[in-house]
């Protein structure tokens, strides 16, 4: 008797165990708009094809809008016991119109069923982030367009290297997010193929077509092969690695805020809405949101981590594992179009100290390496005994505790007489900057024949 008892428990229990496992509503109704949308454009084709009769399908569009909206004013709550949310539409569709529900299911299997509704949500979120990747551009551009002979202390190890301007700077930015931009829509269009019609992995011999579907949910085509279609997984990978990529350039860019904020360099000041204080020092104002955009860089790379380990090795077709594939992807989507608002306000809010950064390139002999170019251009001396006359110079400066670019045309001579007074000028940041008027550099020329370059192309993306 007591066996008995204790063995019913323990299966009940264990039932309610695996049902956690094994659920994966409480995760995946998210996409109940997607699932929604694939339904009703999967009874549209059934109906035209003759699979089911007209008034099936009359009712099912029916029903399926009335469900949407109930899900929609939450008086269709997504907390029951239904293993997933293909389930639980289907279950409340049944409860609505009967044995026309009953008939949606036909000729799709919920394989190639999950494979449009996260495929969906991928691209329409791939489009979001790409929208928010152009307005950080836009923000980047107008940031840069105003700095353009703002000098900047460019660097390289973290040291002074040589003179360059901030919007320089900021274009760099603009640039990779260019790059990221790109990288979303060649996704978007490489996987913009409808998997519904699959079925569960070899098609169906029912009289489907799947160019009905894959037209109405605004698909290019039908994909290929169905054995693929209800197995693949790169479209989410895809998104993954592009938002870890994306993710990777805004956390340099927050390193390098959260840098410039600290009082050694004071290079800008963030809004006081992207800082916070200290509960203990009254004095402190922190860069909270850039450390954050850096942490959540983290996780993102956490997200790709672990779906690229859950399909390694996994035989066709379908496979359970592959539930594991939505929630990483849920999170990257949202860390990623959270992120990108707050990068674009924290730029576009924030402070730049013109002189701040002018003041710094006087440190570190940043004109150096344009000695060393005027003594092989100039003089035509070779490149070695420029660059060890040049060590000399700084060496004079250093001593006399001035920077390169404050050395009189006297003390220049003084190491090697070669030296024409016309170098005084060159050493000075500005026209070092300025200097560097190859394509692609950093003169107040070259960086407006940039931030025109990337004008006309964000003009071909709006
Ligand atoms: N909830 C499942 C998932 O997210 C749906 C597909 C289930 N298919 C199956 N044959 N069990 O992957």
């Amino acid at each position: 008797m007591s066996k008995k008892i204790a063995s019913a428990r323990i299966s009940e229990s264990s039932s309610r165990l695996l049902q956690e496992l094994n659920n994966s509503l409480p995760f995946d109704k998210i996409l109940y708009r997607e699932d929604i949308e694939g339904s009703r454009a999967h009874a549209f084709m059934l109906a035209e094809r003759g699979i089911i009769s007209k008034e099936d399908y009359a009712q099912i569009e029916e029903g399926l809008i009335e469900i949407y909206e109930e899900i929609e004013s939450q008086t269709f709550l997504l907390d029951g016991d239904d293993e997933d949310i293909h389930m639980a539409i289907e279950g409340r569709l049944t409860e609505k119109v009967g044995d026309a529900g009953k008939r949606l299911h036909t000729a799709r299997s919920r394989n190639d069923q999950v494979a449009l509704d996260f495929r969906l949500f991928v691209q329409r979120n791939t489009q979001q982030i790409a929208d928010l990747l152009l307005k950080n551009i836009v923000t980047l551009t107008r940031v840069a367009s105003e700095n353009t002979t703002t000098l900047l202390p460019g660097m390289t190890h973290l040291q002074h290297a040589q003179p360059i301007n901030f919007g320089y700077h900021m274009m760099a930015y603009a640039s990779m997010f260019k790059r990221d931009y790109e990288r979303f829509i060649a996704s978007y269009e490489r996987n913009n193929y409808s998997p519904i019609g699959c079925a569960a992995l070899a098609g169906t011999p029912h009289p489907i077509n799947r160019k009905t579907t894959a037209e109405r949910l605004g698909f290019k085509a039908p994909t290929l092969n169905c054995l693929d279609t209800v197995s693949d997984r790169d479209f989410a990978l895809e998104i993954l690695f592009n938002i870890s990529t994306m993710m990777m350039h805004m956390s340099r860019l927050s390193e390098e805020l959260i840098l410039w904020s600290a009082s050694e360099f004071k290079f800008i000041q963030l809004s006081d809405k992207h800082a916070t204080g200290s509960s203990i020092m009254p004095q402190k104002k922190n860069p909270d949101i850039p450390e954050l955009l850096r942490g959540k860089t983290g996780r993102v790379n956490g997200n790709l981590v672990s779906l690229l380990t859950v399909m390694k090795g996994l035989p066709l077709a379908y496979n359970k594992d592959m539930q594991e594939d939505k929630e990483g992807v849920f999170d990257s989507v949202k860390t990623a179009l959270l992120s990108l608002e707050v990068l674009n306000e924290m730029i576009d809010e924030m402070t730049v100290n013109v002189e701040q950064m002018e003041r710094a390139c006087m440190i570190g002999h940043l004109s150096a390496t344009d000695l060393a170019d005027y003594l092989v251009k100039d003089i035509g001396m070779p490149f070695r005994d420029a660059y060890h006359i040049t060590g000399n110079v700084v060496n004079l400066a250093e001593e006399r505790g001035v920077d390169i670019s404050e050395l009189t045309f006297e003390e220049l001579q003084s190491i090697d007489d070669r030296i024409t007074e016309g170098v005084v000028k060159l050493l000075d940041n500005r026209a070092s900057m300025n200097a560097r008027v190859s394509e692609g550099g950093t003169s107040t020329v070259r960086t407006n024949e940039q931030i025109e370059t990337l004008l006309e192309w964000i003009k071909t993306k709006q």
